[in-house]
This record gives C-alpha cells, structure tokens and sequence, in this order.
C-alpha cells in the first residue's frame, strides 16, 4: 500500500509544545499509512496582508501552498490561546484562502489545550468555510493536554490513545475514499 503524504502543522510554536509531540507520537502510531511531514514554519510566515496576496506570492508563502498542494492531507494539531486560535497558525490558514489549498482536501483536526473549545469550534468554522473535507471523526477535542500527553511524544492516557488510533484510522479511510 502506499503511504499517503500528510503535512503536519502545529498551532504552538513551543520547543517543547504537547501538540508538537502529539504530531510525533501520531506519526509513529500511522507510519504504516502515512509518511507525516512535520510543517514548523508558520512563526516565519509574513503577517497575512491582502495586498501581498498577489502573484507571485511572497516566496515563504509559495513554499507553504505548494507542500498543502502535494499534500494528500493535512492533521492540524492546536491548542487555544485567550479563548482562541492562536495567532501564527490563523496566520498561516488566512494565507490559503484566496489560493483554496485546504478545498476539498482531507483534514484533521485536533485540539489539544487545556481545555480548547473556543478554539477547536472556530478552527472548524474556518475549516468549514475554507471547504477543507473534515467529518466528525477526523476531528478531536483533548483538554487538559499537558495530562495526557508528555514532552517524549507519548499518549500517556489510554482513552486519548484509543481516540487517537480512531482519528487516524477515520483519516486514512476518509483519504482513500473507502
Ligand atoms: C498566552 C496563553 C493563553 C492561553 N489561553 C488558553 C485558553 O484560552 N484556553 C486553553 O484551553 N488554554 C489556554 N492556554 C494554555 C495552553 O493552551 C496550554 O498550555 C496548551 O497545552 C499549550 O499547548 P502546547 O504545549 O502545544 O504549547 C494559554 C496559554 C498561553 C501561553
């Protein structure tokens, strides 16, 4: 079978962020499905201005399109900042609205914060709106993170690592199309 590619994003920028480790921990659990390349660039994408939204796009933001483009899909992993998405990685998705990157490509989607639901309904919004192909199975909330998840990419809660397994088995069926 061949592994299909997935660009992974984390929403912390942190050295050693649980949702960082959490992309990890999923690409070991899914290395006989996916070949997970892990995007940690978006603190070094340009501020998102419509009128530098033109072509050709600023070279950082060419790179970005083109590795969502090659993408089969695309797992986010997130936590929430003040009620909300963090900044640099609503950064990085505002980029790809006028490019549609994220239509009708196969996403993933996990929150993983404290607690994470502001962030996790208004990512799904975006998501939503951006036409990004997610189901209700391709998606997770996980509060209290740091409990669940250690900075050695391990999913140290059982029901967490059974979600995961879940997600990832959803998003292989959902990018193959069975
Ligand atoms: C500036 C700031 C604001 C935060 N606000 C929230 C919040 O509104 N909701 C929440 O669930 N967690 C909030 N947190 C906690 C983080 O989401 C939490 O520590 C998370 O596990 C960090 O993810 P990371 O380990 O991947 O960096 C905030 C953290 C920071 C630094």
């Amino acid at each position: 079978m061949i592994k299909k590619k997935i660009l992974a994003i984390s929403g912390s920028t942190r050295e050693r962020s649980t949702n960082l480790s959490l992309i990890y921990a999923i690409k070991e659990l899914s290395k006989e499905v996916f070949e997970i390349e892990v995007f940690n660039e978006i603190a070094g994408l340009p501020q998102f201005n419509p009128d530098h939204d033109i072509d050709p796009a600023p070279q950082k933001i060419f790179g970005f399109r083109k590795l969502l483009k090659e993408a089969d899909g695309v797992l986010i992993c997130t936590p929430e900042y003040a009620m909300g998405v963090p900044g640099t990685l609503k950064n990085a998705i505002d980029w790809t609205v006028s490019s549609a990157e994220f239509s009708k490509k196969p996403v993933a989607l996990i929150t993983a914060s404290s607690m994470g639901e502001k962030a996790h309904t208004s990512l799904l919004e975006t998501l939503k709106i951006i036409e990004g192909n997610i189901t209700g199975d391709t998606q997770l909330l996980i509060s209290f993170a740091k409990t669940k998840i250690n900075s050695d990419t391990v999913i140290t809660d059982k029901e967490t690592l059974e979600q995961v397994k879940k997600l990832i088995k959803a998003f292989s069926k959902l990018i193959n199309h069975e």
